[in-house]
């Protein structure tokens, strides 16, 4: 039975392996690769003939539509540039928490949702409060809001951890951040592309994505939300792109462009960013819901196939707090030795320090899920 929602044609990979590594690198939509390197190929042989001026404005403004599809948001709240971090790093220096204040944020997030910050706060003498987790990496939601006061500058979290695909309810940290006057912001570089985000719906400040991962794309894009109260600060990084007029090139009149796009400063690999767009309409044409419905059922069917087997799954177990990305260790076994037998099986996931983690994505059947089982059945 083949119940992928992501046709193999559209992701040849997938018929090849049992690609469960989602969480580090998703399988690339081969329209939006082809759409890369055409670019690359137009660019070498006709320059700017091939590449207009008009070209590389609208490049990142189909992006940027596509983004403003994905967050739920106004198009003018999107910034593209080359990566999350980048453009984390960027908004934190923009904020800039000060001394007295703190920043909250969970010791499993992903260090790009918030070095950036701890590097604003090395520089002003903001504190960070971190949530701890317990034995099985999960945050308990009441002890991270409780950490969140009236001196809290910023709510700093991953919509969904790296590790163990915690979700958080982006909601209920949004509101607790405004009752203390704090903004929110979320990294979505774990959940754009499996699950719904929706900036309006849950009040968030900014959200920002890179595009390897759930939204199939390259590596070398990013985009980010920016709230229009935050588009009035000064960006961390600037440059030519971040002019209200980005031809003018008069380099003592720089005025601030009105909108999120003050958050672009440069060139980038712009070809990248006509295979993100690919990508996440594809995605987005097939709906978002769709694909995290049909994620939750082959996650649920492996999620309860590794308990069978004896694994401990890491993470939540409440459904509502998970996501795709399943985490696991296998008692008696070494996760290394055990990672890598399963690689020779073709199935594909990561090791993660002392775990395995699983992350099917919409390519993947019902199948592929109990190929992947079995594998790891004949491993142990
Ligand atoms: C939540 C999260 N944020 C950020 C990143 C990486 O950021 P960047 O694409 O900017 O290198 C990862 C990569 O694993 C991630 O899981």
């Amino acid at each position: 039975m083949t119940d992928r929602l992501g046709t193999s044609d559209i992701f040849p990979p997938a018929s090849q392996y049992v690609y469960m590594d989602a969480a580090s690198v998703g399988l690339s939509h081969t329209k939006g690769a082809e759409a890369i390197s055409d670019w690359q190929r137009a660019l070498a042989e006709r320059g700017t003939v091939a590449f207009t001026e008009k070209d590389e404005v609208e490049c990142l403004d189909n992006l940027n539509d596509a983004a403003a599809r994905l967050f739920n948001a106004d198009v003018t709240d999107i910034a593209t540039a080359s990566s999350e971090t980048v453009l984390m790093s960027s908004l934190a220096w923009a904020v800039m928490p000060g001394a007295g204040t703190n920043i909250v944020s969970t010791e499993t997030t992903h260090p790009s949702s918030v070095y950036p910050w701890m590097r604003v706060a090395e520089h002003t003498g903001a504190e960070v409060r971190w949530a701890r987790a317990d034995d099985s990496l999960t945050i308990d939601p009441d002890v991270l809001e409780d950490l969140i006061d009236e001196n809290t500058s910023v709510v700093c979290l991953s919509h969904v951890e790296w590790g163990t695909g915690q979700v958080f309810d982006l909601k209920r940290f949004a509101d607790a951040a405004h009752r203390n006057g704090a903004i929110c912001v979320i990294d979505a570089t774990q959940s754009a592309g499996q699950i719904p985000i929706d900036v309006a719906q849950s009040g968030v400040d900014a959200v920002a994505t890179s595009t390897y991962k759930w939204l199939c794309g390259p590596f070398g894009t990013g985009m980010m939300y920016v709230a229009p109260e935050l588009q009035k600060l000064s960006p961390g990084i600037i440059g030519w792109r971040s002019h209200k007029d980005m031809w003018d090139f008069q380099a003592d009149r720089f005025e601030y462009a009105d909108s999120a796009k003050r958050f672009e400063f440069g060139t980038m690999a712009y070809g990248t960013a006509f295979g993100a767009t690919v990508s996440t309409n594809y995605l987005l044409d097939l709906s978002i819901e769709r694909i995290a419905e049909h994620n939750r059922q082959n996650s649920d069917r492996l999620l309860n196939g590794l308990r069978e087997l004896g694994a401990e799954v890491l993470g939540p177990k409440d459904a509502a707090s998970r996501s795709a990305t399943v985490a696991a260790r296998f008692p008696g076994k070494d996760s290394a030795d055990f990672a890598r037998t399963l690689k020779e099986a073709d199935v594909i996931a990561s090791l993660r320090r002392d775990f395995i983690r699983f992350s099917p994505h919409l390519y993947n059947s019902s199948d592929d899920i109990n190929q992947g089982l079995s594998a790891i059945r004949a491993a142990l």
